[in-house]
């Protein structure tokens, strides 16, 4: 997909803030410093339309980004930060659940996920939920380029077993910093908000 216009909307609270116009939904799911504010930048070619937070984990905002007046990215906060406190965690949990129960123009999460690692704990409860509440998922293994090609297939078994993928669950291998996996990502992206 040509991306012609990408703007920062809101960073949501809650519900009330959540946009009304009914476009389709992609959230990105991921662990703390995986990638996922780079995968946006490098799918709607910005360098810094996402923005790191500079306090990891405490941010436990839902950022929209409206793609082409025709779909919204919405950008989870990380989880699995050492240092948030039980409270935050919980605060966290509560609303991504309930976003995830209840937020019908959701359409597909992306579940970014370093290929270098095995999926943490955090990676798999996440995956639980979306089984659990019947959520389209497609697995990003992203950072690719710090690991030699050669070892990308034995990588993404580990991640394909740990996380109970089936061959009909989406993968993407990907590199923000290459630009690697983006038209198949588009492509997968499109199946699920454009039809
Ligand atoms: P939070 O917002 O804290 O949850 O982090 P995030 O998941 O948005 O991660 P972010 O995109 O901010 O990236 C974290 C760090 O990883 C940055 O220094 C990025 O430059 C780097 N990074 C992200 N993707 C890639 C990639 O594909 N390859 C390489 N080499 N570095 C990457
Ligand atoms: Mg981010």
């Amino acid at each position: 997909m040509k991306v012609t216009q990408a703007e920062f909307i809101i960073s949501a609270v809650g519900p009330d803030q959540y946009p009304d116009d009914a476009l389709p939904e992609i959230a990105l799911a991921g662990r703390s410093n995986v990638g996922k504010s780079s995968l946006i930048n490098r799918m709607i070619n910005r360098k810094n339309l996402a923005r790191t937070s500079s306090q990891p984990g405490k941010t436990q905002c839902l950022n929209y980004y409206r793609i082409n007046d025709l779909m919204y990215f919405v950008d989870f906060p990380g989880y699995g930060y050492a240092k948030v406190s039980k409270t935050q965690r919980q605060a966290w949990g509560k609303m991504i659940e309930r976003y995830l129960l209840e937020r019908d123009p959701l359409q597909l999460v992306l579940q970014v996920v370093d290929l270098r690692h095995p999926p943490s704990k955090d990676d798999i409860m996440m995956r639980e939920w979306l089984i659990h509440y019947d959520i389209p998922t497609c697995v990003v293994m992203t950072k690719a380029d710090k690991l030699p090609k050669s070892q990308w297939q034995k990588h993404m078994k580990v991640i394909r077993n740990d996380l109970q993928l089936t061959s009909s669950n989406p993968m993407v291998m990907f590199s923000s910093e290459l630009g690697l996996g983006k038209d198949e990502l588009w492509e997968v992206i499109s199946r699920y908000a454009l039809t």
